[in-house]
């Protein structure tokens, strides 16, 4: 098989990279690379990446018709699109709204019109939890999700629906993957876990909006790689959850855990709430189990256990890392 990866310098992106070349496929990487956040750590990810067999890279944006209209052109044949490129920050958006959507809906809409022409059969789009504000827990996909109240999520919106109307004229087949909260050793440094670890082990004031008691499903990056590639085999149009599938952590936990892992004490300095948060999130995750035999493998604590250790283990980068 022949992928088109974006976002291969992502944090899910290269644990997916991984997954793919570990079952034999050919893997072409775009990334734009961009300095949303500290770049060191997307190359510090490329850079594992690169000298594997099979993986080949392109600094391409996906919001840039033409580089990648040349792309298409020059790659051949395709069996599927994986498209993990995107602004993923939900407080971000808010201030930045246009480039969320050029990125996220009017990017995947390129994608989804090369595919057409190119006639690639598959397409796998990230979709978030965060589609789910104001709906009940657990959040199920049968649920309608038409209050997003963060640009970003509305922009994963308009991609998944987009996605819909090329499935529904072209017959492509189309997952769309609503990931929970997915964390894990490189992960994202505007996201709590990868700071609230750096803060406790640098002496930092932990920032948390609001009292800390707001909870996430969060899922690990190993289990969100495997549930991904297993998505490429379903035909058809299917949104799945894509969450740790337990009881939500919330955030005071998560610090207590790494206080006792790292034997430091917390400072906690409490900041308004964001408007744009969810408070709580919890995937029904039936559905990918039914549908790609997928369960999460790793527990919760076990998975910051491993991303506490890669923290501890890589200080060289992470020291003068911008968070
Ligand atoms: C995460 C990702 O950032 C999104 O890209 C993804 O789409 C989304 O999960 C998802 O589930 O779909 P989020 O849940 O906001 O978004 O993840 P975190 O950044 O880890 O935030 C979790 C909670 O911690 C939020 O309530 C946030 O306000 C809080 N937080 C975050 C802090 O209190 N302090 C911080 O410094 C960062």
């Amino acid at each position: 098989m022949r992928i088109l990866l974006t976002g291969a310098a992502g944090f899910i992106g290269s644990y997916v990279a991984r997954a793919l070349l570990e079952k034999g496929y050919e893997v072409i990487g775009l990334d734009n690379l961009n300095a949303y956040y500290d770049v060191r750590l997307k190359f510090y990810r490329l850079n594992t990446l690169l000298t594997q067999k099979g993986f080949h890279f392109f600094p391409i944006d996906i919001s840039d018709w033409v580089s990648l209209a040349a792309l298409f052109k020059r790659i051949g044949p395709l069996d599927a699109v994986i498209n993990l490129a995107a602004r993923a920050g939900v407080r971000a958006s808010l201030e930045e709204p246009l480039l969320y959507h050029h990125t996220n809906a009017t990017g995947s809409l390129h994608l989804l019109e090369l595919m057409r022409h190119y006639q690639v059969p598959r397409y796998v789009l990230a979709s978030t939890s965060s589609l789910y504000a104001g709906t009940p827990l657990p959040f199920t996909e049968e649920q309608p999700v038409n209050t997003p109240i963060s640009p970003y999520a509305a922009s994963k919106k308009a991609a998944e629906v987009m996605a819909y109307t090329y499935h529904k004229h072209y017959g492509i087949h189309v997952s769309v993957l609503r990931y929970f909260t997915v964390y894990g050793p490189a992960g994202r440094p505007d996201m709590s876990i990868f700071r609230f670890i750096e803060w406790v082990y640098r002496g930092q004031a932990v920032e948390i909006y609001g009292d800390g008691r707001q909870s996430r499903d969060f899922t690990f990056v190993e289990d969100v790689a495997q549930a991904t590639v297993a998505a490429l085999r379903l035909e058809g149009y299917a949104i799945l959850n894509i969450g740790g599938g337990r009881a939500p952590t919330s955030l005071l936990e998560v610090v207590e855990f790494i206080e006792r892992f790292l034997n430091k004490k917390a400072k906690l300095h409490f900041l308004p709430p964001q408007g744009a948060d969810l408070v709580h999130t919890q995937a029904d995750i039936s559905r990918a189990q039914t549908l790609l035999g997928w369960h999460p493998q790793v527990d919760f604590y076990d998975g910051l256990a491993r991303t506490l250790n890669w923290h501890l283990s890589n200080r060289a980068l992470l020291d003068n890392l911008t968070l």
